[in-house]
């Protein structure tokens, strides 16, 4: 009789465990991704509507942004070009056919898609009530992806929302936290001449200092983190970024109509 704990019997046994494992795990892989990219969309349309201040609990996350305008524009030019339903920024910025490489890179962030992604709320009756802009930019482990959110005036921030990061949970991680992202509501990002004069305090922003309206408070013990983050709006808002965009609707006299 042959012996059941032969070494080929065994081998045959764990062969046949592993092709069964494998055949489960690719094909929950691959049967799951399409619930995973819903997943993810839905998670950054959350994050658009948090940072427009659009959001509230219980909301129907398709149903809210409806009101919201999801367009592409070309960074160097400024104009919007035709929406393409695949777009993906990550992958777009990842390939060198659709990015370039930055000589001066503030943010760390090594190359910038030549298209971006912009979303425009509008009131019921039309009207442009936010402008939402993706930002990214390296902290101190990590590249931190958010949305920055614009008043009309196209300068005063209505919000932000960091919504995938590595930094440390309660160091860095604190961009996370909504009591931090609080204090950006109101804040502006170019002076009365035009210049970028946005940036983030080292700790708390110290009282009586003349630029206290484009400041924010920093994060204790995450200066790196901090630093990351302000070079990232700083760059994002500047001419390499959405700079040209957003010069072009500040010259429309009525963007609110416009856009
Ligand atoms: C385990 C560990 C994790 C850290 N994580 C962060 C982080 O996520 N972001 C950050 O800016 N600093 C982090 N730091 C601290 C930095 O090394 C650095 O000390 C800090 O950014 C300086 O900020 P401060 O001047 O406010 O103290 C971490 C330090 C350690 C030991």
């Amino acid at each position: 009789m042959k012996d059941k704990n032969s070494i080929s019997n065994v081998l045959k046994v764990a062969l046949g465990v592993c092709l069964v494992c494998a055949v489960v795990v690719s094909t929950a892989a691959v049967t799951l991704r399409p619930h995973q990219e819903v997943n993810r969309n839905a998670f950054r349309q959350l994050n658009v509507l948090q940072a427009a201040g659009l959001w509230q609990p219980g909301m129907n996350i398709e149903q809210a942004f409806e009101n919201i305008d999801h367009r592409l524009v070309d960074f160097d030019t400024g104009e919007f070009v035709e929406f393409d339903e695949s777009f993906d920024p990550v992958r777009a910025a990842r390939d060198p056919a659709m990015s370039r490489p930055l000589g001066d890179d503030p943010a760390g962030i090594g190359r910038r898609a030549n298209i971006g992604e912009v979303f425009m709320a509008r009131n019921d009756a039309g009207e442009l009530i936010r402008v939402v802009l993706p930002i990214h930019g390296y902290g101190l482990w990590s590249t931190m992806y958010g949305f920055l959110a614009l008043e009309p005036d196209l300068n005063t921030v209505s919000g932000v929302s960091f919504f995938e990061h590595g930094e440390t949970p309660g160091l860095g991680g604190e961009i996370e936290n909504p009591r931090w992202q609080e204090q950006w509501v109101g804040t502006r990002l170019r002076d009365d001449s035009g210049d970028l004069a946005f940036r983030v305090s080292r700790g708390p922003t110290p009282s009586g200092v003349s630029d206290a309206d484009y400041r924010i408070d920093g994060l204790s013990g995450a200066t790196i983190t901090a630093n990351g983050v302000e070079a990232m709006v700083r760059f994002w808002m500047g001419d390499e970024g959405y700079g040209p965009l957003l010069a072009r609707m500040a010259n429309e006299t009525s963007a609110t109509e416009v856009f």
